[in-house]
């Protein structure tokens, strides 16, 4: 029991004292010898068939044949970044510029500045009580008249109630667009997300539970009448569903788009990485378990409840912190956990009503009470799959060891 572990020093390291994991925590490797397989293996087939290799290759091909798998079917597309994914998603279902659009009150600027660069006007919804996500009962809170688009995100590894969200908006004609930026794998009621909403987007930038590489993205959709529209958006406008297309004659391309393509090297990495998700998930759904259960006896912090029917892809472990039962605030408890060696990122910053440059192109006085509130109210855990008994015990010890030193007595 991580709980009954001594240590050398009771003095909090912040104070001086040892901190509880003196050696590094495990570094990550997502990118190891296979993907570096898989990068060389472009280079071969490029040699071999003498041909530099770009994008839209094979290597895309298997990889998104592989993803839709994983998803249970459909369609996708790899692209540069999940920015990139979310401005192909809304262009695709070319949404009238001027709708509003109910945007998520936790995510990435770039899980919402794309709505704004196409013309839409963003409402946030507020999430749900105890939670970083968007509920149904905030996204029809956030409806106007106007409202002909949603995009929602699954964030930190906990899905959203998607099945709700999408009944109330399918009621009223209104486009759904899933984030699963934070959330690859994850299931609502057994159903992979993704596949709830008309599109949804995954950013697969290096430090996502799957990555293609630094940066990349893919747009995703269960509807094979969105596919060829995907492809031009994401190619600058090119006819690329017509086989008599001449690649060298700009005359041919349907409207002016951007340059999104993803290209092949990130592709193949994501060839191997996306092998290896399930199992990825997997552990890192018992470390969650491994921390909840030695946890379970601490006074002052509480993992997040997670909803019935939801399996998660854990992305990071969020603790709420029952500041009644210390001495300090939550960010001095955070930070003196930090100090013992722990990951912690005590301040999450993506509350999207709070950015200046956001708030700009939102209605006057939006706020998102349930999430700032959560957020002022927890702190992340950061931790990766190679955790192993030894972090978890760490992690605990340093939580047990920092609230019995603020105790209130
Ligand atoms: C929830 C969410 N949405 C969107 C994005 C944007 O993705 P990218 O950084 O690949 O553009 C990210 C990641 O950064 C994210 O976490």
């Amino acid at each position: 029991m991580p709980t009954l572990r001594r240590h050398r020093s009771t003095r909090l390291a912040i104070d001086g004292g040892t901190p509880v994991r003196r050696t590094p925590l495990p570094y990550r490797r997502l990118f190891g010898k296979n993907e570096l397989k898989m990068v060389s293996r472009v280079f071969q087939d490029s040699w071999r068939k003498k041909t530099d290799f770009g994008y839209q290759g094979v290597f895309e091909e298997a990889y998104t044949r592989g993803f839709c798998a994983f998803q249970g079917g459909g369609f996708a597309d790899a692209v540069c970044s999940g920015t990139a994914a979310l401005y192909v998603c809304l262009r695709t279902l070319d949404i009238e510029p001027g709708s509003d659009i109910v945007v998520p009150p936790v995510t990435d600027p770039g899980g919402v500045a794309p709505a704004v660069l196409v013309g839409l006007k963003p409402v946030v919804a507020d999430a749900a009580p105890g939670s970083f996500n968007m509920g149904p009962a905030e996204f029809k809170a956030a409806l106007t008249s106007n409202t002909k688009a949603v995009i929602v995100a699954h964030i930190g590894g906990i899905p959203t109630d998607a099945g709700s969200i999408v009944k109330i908006a399918s009621s009223r004609g209104i486009k759904v667009i899933e984030d699963c930026s934070q959330s690859h794998g994850a299931l609502v009621g057994g159903r992979r997300i993704g596949t709830f909403g008309d599109m949804a987007f995954f950013s697969t930038m290096f430090s996502k539970n799957h990555a293609t590489g630094g940066c990349g993205g893919v747009v995703y959709t269960r509807h094979a009448r969105y596919r060829d529209r995907i492809r031009s958006i994401a190619d600058r406008g090119k006819p690329l569903a017509y086989s008599d297309f001449d690649l060298k004659n700009p005359n041919e391309y349907l409207f002016p788009s951007l340059n999104l393509n993803q290209d092949e090297l990130s592709c193949a990495i994501g060839i191997s990485t996306l092998s290896r998700l399930p199992s990825m998930i997997a552990r890192r759904r018992r470390i969650v378990e491994a921390l909840d259960r030695a946890l379970r006896p601490a006074l002052s912090v509480r993992p997040l409840t997670v909803p019935k029917g939801m399996s998660p892809s854990p992305f990071f472990y969020t603790l709420t912190v029952d500041t009644e039962s210390i001495s300090v605030s939550k960010t001095e408890f955070a930070e003196a956990l930090a100090a013992e060696g722990i990951g912690v990122n005590h301040d999450y910053r993506n509350i999207v009503a709070e950015w200046p440059w956001f708030r700009r192109y939102l209605p006057a006085g939006t706020a998102t009470p349930n999430a700032t509130a959560l957020r002022a109210s927890s702190f992340n855990v950061l931790f990766n799959e190679r955790f192993g008994r030894g972090e978890v015990d760490d992690i605990a010890a340093a939580i047990f060891k920092v609230s019995a030193a603020f105790a209130r007595s």
